[in-house]
């Protein structure tokens, strides 16, 4: 991670906080206010070591991370590498090789772990990725898990049916060995956020995303790889066979998740060294949200592109953190390709609730345009798509308790035939006078107002 934060700090995208202040609510109030901004805080009230936040609060930091310039599409180039991973997870090299201070036994206290929100049930680390071992030969698969600090060495992780809980089930009775990355390379923290098929390793994709430069270290104690180049490293084991009481914590949604039980986690070794800066997530934050926006948006584009001819644009709106509400814009060969593209981002996006289908003359980024399309283009008698008793999210908090939902599509695209002056914004035409009287008026604003 050292080599983006000081990309970062190169391109005056980094503020550097030299204030102290407290992982007890304190930093994260700062990171809520400056979502879109890389924040290194250099002196933590609890902890000798540094807290790097909101690292990732925006697509084009993200796409900088991965070292894009600025006119490439960052989803393409993401679904190109998801598409044809690296055969090779990486450079391998032995623990032996790695930068960290070695036989250091777990002590979560000297990192500071965070406290985000007033009535969370302590300290959370929200940017740890668990690495666990897939089954054959087939490498490490990784995930995010947020998990709540419950002593020096143990903590409550939460955990989905995905991955990860399968390998553990899999396991039995029997404890699973993990690595927890914390401050890995950008590629690496973002192929832990994508949804892969089981069983191939999120590395290929990283070393894919990397040119091929990806470095791993194998743990201390286990045969898991970890990115060399990742701030901090704990090893030890995931235990399905005891679970305690995990929450509540406010996710995506900015609410507080409702508690249940989760396995726990328990730590025996810690790799880090003085130099180490402890990276945090906000939960609900505009990096939240595009890391969980972006795996949905790779489906919802695949699946509409072999549904619909051409697709404008797909926009996953912020305000239901790039999770729950969609508005695609088509060209529409079809009468049915509303509904199709609708029916499709449903399918491939089990979190979606809302699902808006435009003509591609609407620019699905710019809402106004996408209400005034509503309001001269949808009849709800025949433009709506109601599907109840659906899969959702269990992060909506007005879903069922197993995550059933009710989902909504809105089709205001017109007939392929319709009458296409009827239902075109008008367009006044600027005249050479008009412009120079507009010129006027826009000076004399500016004098009046002293701009
Ligand atoms: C910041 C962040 C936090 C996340 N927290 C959790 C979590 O606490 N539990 C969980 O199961 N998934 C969480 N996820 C989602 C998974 O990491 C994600 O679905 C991942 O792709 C699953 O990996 P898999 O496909 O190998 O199962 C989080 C994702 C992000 C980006």
């Amino acid at each position: 991670m050292k080599d983006f934060l000081r990309l970062l700090a190169d391109q005056g995208k980094l503020s550097k906080i030299q204030k102290k202040l407290s992982c007890d609510i304190e930093i994260s109030s700062v990171l809520e206010r400056f979502q879109d901004r890389a924040l290194l805080f250099s002196h933590v009230s609890e902890s000798s070591l540094r807290l790097a936040g909101n690292l990732y609060g925006s697509r084009s930091t993200l796409a900088l991370g991965l070292n894009l310039n600025e006119d490439e599409d960052l989803l393409r180039h993401i679904a190109d590498c998801v598409s044809r991973p690296s055969n090779k997870r990486g450079a391998e090299s032995s623990f032996e090789d790695s930068a960290w201070n070695h036989n250091v036994s777990c002590d979560l206290t000297k990192l500071p772990i965070l406290k985000h929100f007033p009535l969370e049930a302590g300290k959370y680390i929200t940017a740890g990725i668990v690495a666990a071992k897939l089954p054959g030969n087939a490498g490490e698969n990784l995930s995010f898990h947020r998990m709540l600090v419950l002593s020096k060495d143990r903590v409550a992780a939460r955990i989905v049916p995905r991955h990860l809980d399968q390998i553990a089930s899999s396991a039995g009775s029997k404890k699973v060995p993990i690595s927890v990355i914390i401050g890995p390379p950008p590629a690496v923290f973002l192929s832990a956020s994508l949804q892969t098929e089981y069983g191939l390793s999120e590395y290929k994709i990283a070393n894919r995303l990397m040119g091929e430069k990806l470095e791993l270290v194998s743990s201390e104690n286990s045969d898991i790889y970890v990115p060399a180049d990742t701030e901090i490293v704990l090893e030890g084991n995931l235990d399905y066979s005891e679970k305690v009481r995990e929450g509540p914590f406010v996710d995506l949604t900015s609410t507080y998740d409702q508690v249940r039980e989760q396995p726990v986690i328990t730590f025996d070794r810690m790799h880090y060294n003085d130099d180490s800066v402890y990276q945090a997530v906000l939960a609900g934050s505009s990096e939240h949200s595009i890391f969980m926006g972006l795996p949905q948006e790779l489906k919802i584009r695949e699946a509409l592109s072999k549904a619909i001819p051409k697709i404008r644009g797909i926009n996953l709106t912020p305000s239901s953190r790039g999770y729950f509400h969609c508005i695609v814009s088509i060209h529409k060969t079809n009468d049915g390709d509303g509904k199709t593209a609708i029916m499709n981002c449903f399918a491939a996006s089990h979190p979606l609730k809302l699902v808006i289908a435009v003509d591609d003359d609407i620019d699905p980024f710019a809402l106004d345009q996408v209400e005034w399309a509503l309001a001269t283009r949808f009849q709800a008698r025949s433009g709506i798509v109601l599907i109840d008793g659906a899969r959702g999210s269990s992060l909506d908090p007005s879903s069922e308790k197993s995550a059933v939902t009710s989902k909504l599509g809105l089709d205001s695209t017109l007939p392929v035939k319709a009458e296409r002056t009827k239902f075109s914004r008008a367009m006044t035409e600027l005249t050479p006078e008009a412009s120079s009287a507009i010129s006027e008026i826009e000076s004399s604003q500016g004098a009046e107002t002293g701009a």
